[in-house]
């Protein structure tokens, strides 16, 4: 079963061809990072029309380099939600159109989803049950993926996302966007006890999140330092703030795994690339005794593949949409 499939819900136009959900044919990623990076940001009209300039450009050429012909496509995945509205309608339209002219079956995926079939890309052993930790730019769940298609959301975060917290800690220090990858490479050579930043819990919801008092902190840290004419050590300022984001996720993840009997757990989404983040899930998962799953650097980001191989299931599970498909901003994983 041969899927197109496109990615548009943020800042990265993606067309992918894939397999019966696990081989990738073609992954065709357009980033449109040096766009923003000037606004310090996303601005999310600029995004969207970015997307259609360049999406088929971007299906012609998966076409073109997998040598798929049109007419062995099978169905056309979308990620349909969540993301910036206008960025998210690029992409559905186009699937939709490409759907309707080639009269096959149009897949709406959830783009969260997506992250976590990245996994079933990089580990082809990997099937539901699992528990799965989605850190991205947008958004933070901790899931129970019952099934390729049943998943229940167990936490998340009740403000920010711990990329979104990533991002602002580089924007203060000057660091560019997007920001988590140079926070990362500054932190390797950091104290992470030199700064003590608070890690947010919710009361009575062990499974839910907080990443807006960390942000603050680092806000007011950097901002008290200048007006005191003080300088900050920034490794030391990204090494510790890794941490405090790994302390928030990493021993909360074990604990759903324990409470809920899981023995593999996965993690996905831009975030999971921190090095920081890998390091110690790798060495808590070890401790535990159960077994990790993390893509590659390369599927944690957005992509379309992993769209192509959420998508997959979906089909399977009669999961198709009419030409009336709408986009959407925000929408539940479990929904
Ligand atoms: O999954 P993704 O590409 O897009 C969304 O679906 O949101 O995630 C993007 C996020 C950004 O906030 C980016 O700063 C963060 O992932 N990110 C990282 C790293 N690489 C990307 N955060 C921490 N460490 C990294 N190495």
């Amino acid at each position: 079963m041969r899927i197109l499939s496109i990615e548009t819900t943020c800042d990265d136009t993606a067309v992918a061809i894939t397999e019966d959900g696990r081989k990738v044919l073609t992954d065709q990623i357009f980033s449109q990072a040096d766009l923003h990076a000037v606004y310090g940001g996303v601005v999310p009209e600029l995004a969207s029309r970015s997307h259609v300039e360049v999406i088929s450009y971007l299906a012609e050429r998966a076409l073109r380099e997998a040598e798929v012909s049109r007419s062995s496509l099978d169905a056309v995945a979308v990620s349909y939600a969540p993301g910036l509205i206008g960025a998210v309608l690029v992409g559905v339209g186009f699937a939709k159109a490409a759907a309707m002219a080639l009269d096959i079956p149009l897949v709406p995926v959830h783009h969260v989803r997506g992250h976590i079939a990245a996994n079933y890309l990089a580990f082809p052993e990997l099937e539901p049950p699992f528990l799965c930790l989605a850190i991205s730019g947008g958004n933070t769940l901790l899931v129970d993926v019952r099934d390729y298609t049943d998943m229940r959301v167990l936490g998340a975060t009740r403000d920010d996302a711990a990329g979104e917290c990533f991002d602002k800690t580089a924007r203060v220090l000057g660091l560019g966007y997007p920001g988590g990858k140079p926070v990362d490479e500054l932190s390797r050579g950091g104290d992470d006890k030199k700064y003590r930043l608070p890690v947010g819990n919710v009361e009575g919801h062990p499974y839910d999140m907080s990443f807006s008092g960390l942000k603050t902190a680092v806000i007011n840290l950097v901002h008290g330092a200048e007006q005191r004419g003080e300088e900050i050590d920034k490794p030391s300022l990204c090494a510790s703030f890794a941490a405090t984001v790994s302390d928030s996720l990493v021993p909360r993840t074990i604990r759903a795994a324990r409470e809920l009997g899981y023995d593999r757990i996965a993690v996905a989404g831009g975030v999971a690339a921190n090095s920081r983040i890998r390091a110690d899930f790798e060495a808590a998962v070890k401790k535990e005794g159960k077994t990790l799953f993390m893509p590659p650097l390369r599927l944690c980001g957005d992509n379309a593949a992993m769209i192509g191989a959420q998508g997959y299931y979906e089909l399977l599970a009669g999961h198709t949409a009419g030409s009336d498909l709408n986009a959407y901003a925000s929408r539940e994983l479990d929904a």
